[in-house]
């Protein structure tokens, strides 16, 4: 499980917000996962809840990228690169887990590459991003 206090926090509240929403998306997948003896895992519960983490991170990443691109930040292409990497990968998952109902394979992606990504991200273009934004007076209000 991720413990929200020991994902970094970076500078603006709207960021901090949606990575500790993340984090409980990310932990109810995991405790389904954790449950989920071979040949009884509940595939509904748990392709729901990929869906739900998938819809996060789409609205997650897109306020982002509408702050960077607002203010300018010279390295927006990279940060967006990524966004977009992490979405494509996440949805190669899904599709996965549809057609075949891995759990092992499912379990690997959400114990091990999820959390090594999301602390990694935040700890770097998170964190440089939150910072530019603050100085130059954001974040704009978001709809
Ligand atoms: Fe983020
Ligand atoms: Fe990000």
């Amino acid at each position: 499980m991720l413990n929200f206090d020991d994902v970094p926090k970076v500078a603006l509240d709207f960021m901090n917000s949606d990575h500790e929403e993340a984090t409980n998306i990310t932990n109810a997948l995991m405790a389904l996962l954790d449950t989920a003896e071979a040949g009884t895992a509940d595939t509904q519960a748990i392709s729901d809840t990929l869906q739900s983490l998938h819809n996060h991170c789409v609205e997650h990443f897109s306020r982002e990228n509408a702050q960077m691109e607002h203010f300018g930040f010279p390295a927006y292409p990279v940060h967006h690169g990524e966004h977009e990497r992490v979405l494509a990968e996440m949805q190669g998952e899904m599709d996965a887990w549809r057609d075949a109902g891995d759990v092992v394979r499912l379990k690997n992606y959400t114990f091990q590459t999820v959390p090594e990504w999301f602390i990694g991200h935040i700890q770097t273009m998170d964190t440089v991003t939150a910072m530019f934004i603050q100085q130059c007076g954001g974040p704009f209000e978001l709809a």
